[in-house]
């Protein structure tokens, strides 16, 4: 849910139609049949810089435009307003895109759904579960001991690789980051990621986890009952890398479940395991779900703050400075320290806003609605287009440049509805609390130790490739201050 002073504060839309027209009156690119605009896409780049086609689009048809491609028809919106608007008129259970790869894997192996998965009463159940630790600040700031632990880790490993400032691999050492933080909350586990000699068990569980994302994007825009059918060669890979993630996660939730005895206060995860009435198989695919959504969206947020950081030294001298200020000299940066750094604050969200991970979210429409000037039918997918609501200049002057600054003025005329990294509503990202206290975390031990330099000046392009990813190596060095 928003937060409520933003809600409070939210905008009224001004254009609220009289008379709405149908969904066949929305403009958009062409619509042959069969394909529908699939040529003009991959002309504009294919699928790997869909992001920017969608910013052309909306450029070229405005705040809402439809688009068919192949037998995926949606409607993309990519204003505040038309978003207040979804927002206001959202149902008690709201409905994403269904994962059709991930619920035949489910269904083949009986397993039961996650949050990402899941949709109706089922999905509220759960989320009510979670909802109830994830999204509170109180609980959450409580994870800053495990985040730590591994950041202490992450800052020796970083140390040791450092040759000439430069890091090898700079994301995968993220995403091992990331993984390691999530898997130490969620299991109580260590796996052993940021050690030199990492331990098979570990990085056959990553890899799983890289080779099942890698191999679901396909399976979305071609029927997965084909796959299944026919046994593909994809549908193979794919069922044995979930085999493996959940024969792991289990292994480890069972342990959980066993060793009640020893749990600290801060175990939030613990406190689910052992007091929500969810069945064990629920508790499986939740916790699974919980881990996936939370290792690459992290890595990569962390990936953008440094890269925005190196591009802005005005910006991160100032944040040196709070830092400074906040934390001293031989203290390790904590939960409440961060609560007493605004500038940090606005520095995450001001990369978040320029550089986002997650460029789109959807809605499947429960009912009937009416968006600005147009009937939505229930049924249809919405597309939220995030990335291209973030780049705009009606709603972010300069929009182009990190202003961290921007957050921080009184009247700042931000709609509360043009930035939304983490969604909208009900079903907003349930990871966010952690996901922010951690990306601080991380960006005020970086900063503490090192200064961020850019090692080049040159254009760095955007890929889509389930997340937004740079398309080289981040030209950046670590220098010890
Ligand atoms: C959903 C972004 C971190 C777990 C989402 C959504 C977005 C998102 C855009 C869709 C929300 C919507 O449809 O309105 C991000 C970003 C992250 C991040 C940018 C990091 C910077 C995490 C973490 C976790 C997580 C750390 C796990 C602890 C989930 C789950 C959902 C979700 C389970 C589905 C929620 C539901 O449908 O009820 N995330 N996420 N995410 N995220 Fe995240």
């Amino acid at each position: 849910v928003l937060e409520e002073k933003d809600a409070v504060e939210a905008v009224r839309c001004p254009h609220a139609a009289s008379r709405a027209h149908s969904l066949d009156a929305i403009p958009g690119p062409t619509k042959w049949p069969f394909v529908g605009s699939m040529f003009e896409l991959h002309r504009k780049g294919g699928l790997n810089r869909q992001h920017e086609a969608l910013v052309d689009y909306h450029k070229q048809y405005g705040k809402i435009f439809r688009m068919k491609l192949g037998f995926f028809d949606s409607v993309n919106i990519s204003s505040p307003c038309l978003l207040e608007s979804l927002y206001r008129k959202e149902g008690k259970y709201p409905q994403r895109l269904e994962i059709k790869p991930w619920t035949a894997y489910r269904d083949l192996r009986d397993e039961a759904y996650g949050l990402l998965l899941l949709e109706g009463k089922d999905w509220q159940r759960v989320r009510s579960v979670f909802q109830q630790k994830l999204m509170k600040p109180t609980e959450v700031v409580k994870l800053d001991r495990k985040i730590n632990e591994v950041l202490m880790d992450f800052m020796g490993r970083i140390g040791k690789i450092n040759v000439n400032g430069r890091i090898k691999d700079l994301y995968f050492e993220l995403n091992k980051w990331s993984f390691e933080t999530i898997c130490l909350v969620l299991y109580d586990n260590r796996f052993g990621l940021l050690k030199k000699e990492v331990n098979e068990e570990a990085m056959n569980f990553i890899t799983a986890v890289k080779t099942m994302m890698s191999t679901f994007g396909m399976m979305m825009v071609t029927p997965v009952k084909l796959h299944k059918s026919l046994n593909t060669k994809r549908w193979q890979v794919h069922t044995k890398a979930w085999d493996r993630i959940f024969s792991t996660a289990k292994v480890y939730i069972d342990r959980r479940l066993k060793n009640n005895s020893a749990r600290a206060p801060e175990d939030l995860i613990g406190d689910i395991l052992h007091q929500s009435n969810l069945s064990k198989k629920e508790l499986y695919a939740a916790i699974t779900e919980l881990q996936i959504g939370g290792v690459e969206t992290t890595a990569n947020a962390m990936l953008w703050a440094i890269f925005n950081l190196s591009r802005n030294p005005g910006a991160q001298r100032k944040l040196f400075e709070e830092i400074r200020e906040v934390v001293a000299p031989d203290q390790d940066p904590c939960g409440e320290h961060i609560k007493n750094m605004p500038y940090l604050k606005a520095c995450l969200k001001e990369s978040m806003r320029l550089s986002p991970s997650v460029p789109f979210t959807s809605r499947t429409m429960d009912k009937d609605t009416v968006l600005g000037d147009y009937a939505i039918p229930k049924g249809t997918i919405v597309m939220i287009n995030s990335h291209a609501m973030g780049t705009n200049e009606e709603y972010f002057e300069e929009g182009k440049r990190f202003k961290p600054e921007r957050w921080l003025r009184e009247n700042n005329n931000i709609h509360p509805f043009a930035h939304i990294p983490f969604g909208i509503g009900k079903r907003m990202c349930i990871g966010r609390r952690l996901a922010e206290l951690q990306l601080q975390l991380a960006m005020c031990w970086l900063v503490k130790e090192y200064e961020i330099v850019a090692t080049d000046n040159e254009p760095l392009n955007v890929i889509h490739s389930g997340v937004l990813v740079p398309e080289r190596e981040l030209p950046v060095a670590f220098i010890k201050r």
